[in-house]
């Protein structure tokens, strides 16, 4: 598919097929989407829901968190793993009140100095939250990209990796000044549609081509190698 199909193709298939009812997706609230990220960065959304509704109503707030006890911080996590992100999180809410004011940056260049937070999910909260446009580049994304695009070579590899963000940024919405309302749901219906279509459609194992707004301009399908792509961690 041309560079320039992606998005509109993308955003079309998301408004008529994509999720629209995660509870993360029912606010701009930077602090329940800086939330949800870090739990979805390692969870899949089925287990993350009940847990981050459990997590908002007991720390309604960033002051909320950042006067909690970590202890408390802890336990109300137990369960979800990889409990760095836990204590990341709490250090992070009291970083935000001692030098930003309370108030999470909004571009991605600050967000991705704080702890726990890198490229991808800076970029995640940075559109979900304040309609930027940036792309993001996790898991599922580069499985898409790779097959979409033919990109061989193991994602893990620095080399691979900034191919794909160099391809992943090149495929954003077109960007008008200043940034619309429409310009920012348009941003944020591309970003959601790359997570669900990875999720959903593109996933590993039996990819749902049929169902694919891209099969007829796939890279992967047209030459099937769906199973191949992305190429695998080198033995
Ligand atoms: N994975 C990472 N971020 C996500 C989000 N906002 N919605 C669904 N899945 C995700």
């Amino acid at each position: 598919i041309a560079i320039a199909e992606f998005a509109p193709r993308l955003i079309t298939w998301q408004r008529q097929f994509g999720r629209h009812d995660l509870p993360w997706q029912l606010t701009r609230d930077p602090y329940t989407i800086w939330l949800s990220e870090i739990m979805l960065q390692q969870t899949q959304v089925s287990t993350v829901i009940a847990y981050y509704l459990r997590f908002i109503e007991r720390f309604p707030n960033l002051t909320a968190l950042a006067h909690a006890p970590l202890d408390e911080v802890m336990a109300v996590w137990s369960g979800l793993g990889y409990y760095s992100r836990a204590r990341n999180l709490h250090r992070c809410a009291q970083l935000l009140m001692t030098e930003y004011h309370g108030q999470f940056p909004n571009q991605v260049n600050a967000l991705i100095e704080l702890p726990g937070i890198g490229r991808s999910t800076a970029a995640a909260i940075a559109v979900f939250a304040f309609g930027a446009h940036e792309t993001i580049l996790d898991g599922n994304v580069k499985r898409v990209l790779a097959r979409v695009f033919g990109i061989e070579g193991f994602p893990g590899e620095k080399q691979t990796e900034n191919a794909m963000w160099k391809l992943a940024e090149s495929l954003l919405p077109p960007h008008s000044e200043p940034a619309t309302e429409l310009n920012d749901l348009a941003m944020q219906a591309y970003t959601q549609g790359l997570m669900d279509l990875g999720a959903t459609l593109c996933v590993r194992g039996r990819p749902a081509c049929t169902r694919c707004p891209f099969q007829t301009g796939c890279a992967a399908h047209l030459s099937g190698r769906e199973k191949t792509l992305p190429t695998a961690r080198p033995k």
